[in-house]
């Protein structure tokens, strides 16, 4: 026989289902006393804890979690990266999911966003949500966060505007945030373009959407093997031995940390051109931290077969560049078509 629901089990089985997959990070540090925000060991409390401190989110959403990786973000690598695409990939696809939050560390959550952005194949919300404090810190800021990251993944408004950061209150997209600060709790931002919006006492509002094709309106996948793609910068004094060394090793691209609007150090260039000769793809994007690069701008584009990435910074750039030659894309043209669309 069934159990009548009551009206209280009646509202709660209208709830949305969120399913939380937590990664690690500082949201899941612990340190040996709460004054302590710096010295504390990254994705050692489990995520059962971590729902277990935030009870307000019984009233928000059904929740399913898992614990799929317990790893401090600098540590990301593309084998938890493909786990991760296709656990979202394959939850998302469920009628008993309507959204997915992940739990992440901060360092480098901005390349984990956007690799989702371009990689996630469904409208429903994804959202990303981390913490600057451990969870063991006075005024931990993992609890609201995740609160925030658990209503926004519920929200009809979430549908259809890509992968999302949910921190601090505002409601970044994948595509432009990034993180801005080591220590600070508003420690992201979305340069020159600002957040879509903002999540507050279970309100969750968009001021603006994502122009550029994401998620369902891209051809990349993960699973092939991830071609070898590295990161080089520009300065005073650079030779150019790192971009001789990683060409012989075999890499099948290269994104430049620029100077400024992309320029590169006339040696680095000198190298990076013979890379591009040799059929290695070559992304210029800039070590500035906000602003675009521009095509032929900075460096002859044209000339030497370069690509411009454009607003996206080096390590986006580099996400992008990797999804881009494993879907087999590879001549200059066309890959700057790519960072022109997405
Ligand atoms: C990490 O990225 O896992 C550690 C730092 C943080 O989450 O703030």
């Amino acid at each position: 026989m069934n159990t009548p629901l009551t009206s209280s089990s009646a509202a709660a089985s209208a709830l949305p289902r969120v399913a939380v997959l937590a990664t690690g990070g500082t949201i899941a540090g612990a340190a040996p006393d709460a004054a302590n925000t710096a010295g504390y060991q990254a994705g050692v409390v489990g995520v059962d804890q971590l729902l277990a401190a935030v009870p307000a989110l019984s009233s928000v959403a059904r929740i399913q979690a898992e614990q799929l990786a317990s790893i401090d973000s600098k540590d990301m690598a593309s084998a938890l990266w493909t786990t991760l695409v296709e656990r979202v990939n394959a939850l998302l696809a469920s009628a008993d999911v309507d959204g997915v939050v992940i739990t992440h560390g901060t360092d480098t959550l901005e390349e984990t966003a956007y690799l989702l952005h371009l990689a996630v194949k469904s409208a429903k919300p994804v959202v990303l949500t981390a913490a600057m404090r451990p969870s063991s810190a006075l005024s931990a800021d993992g609890p609201l966060n995740l609160l925030n990251a658990v209503t926004v993944a519920a929200s009809e408004k979430a549908h259809g505007q890509g992968v999302l950061l949910a921190f601090n209150n505002r409601i970044h997209s994948a595509r432009d945030v990034v993180k801005t600060s080591t220590y600070a709790v508003d420690a992201f931002q979305s340069p020159e373009i600002g957040a879509l919006g903002w999540v507050q006492d279970g309100r969750v509002e968009f001021q603006r959407s994502v122009v550029r094709a994401h998620t369902t309106a891209t051809p990349f996948a993960v699973g092939a093997p991830w071609p070898q793609v590295e990161i080089v910068a520009s300065y005073a004094g650079v030779s150019r031995l790192a971009v001789d060394a990683l060409v012989a090793a075999g890499v099948r691209g290269l994104v430049v940390a620029g100077t400024g609007n992309g320029s590169i150090h006339a040696t680095l260039q000198q190298a990076l051109a013979e890379a591009a000769a040799r059929g290695v793809a070559v992304v210029r994007s800039s070590r500035v931290g906000s602003g675009h690069v521009m095509r032929n701008g900075a460096a002859p584009d044209d000339a030497l077969g370069f690509v411009s990435a454009g607003t996206l910074n080096p390590y986006k750039a580099r996400v992008l560049l990797m999804l881009a030659l494993a879907s087999g894309v590879s001549d200059s043209a066309a890959l700057q078509r790519v960072f022109d669309t997405y």
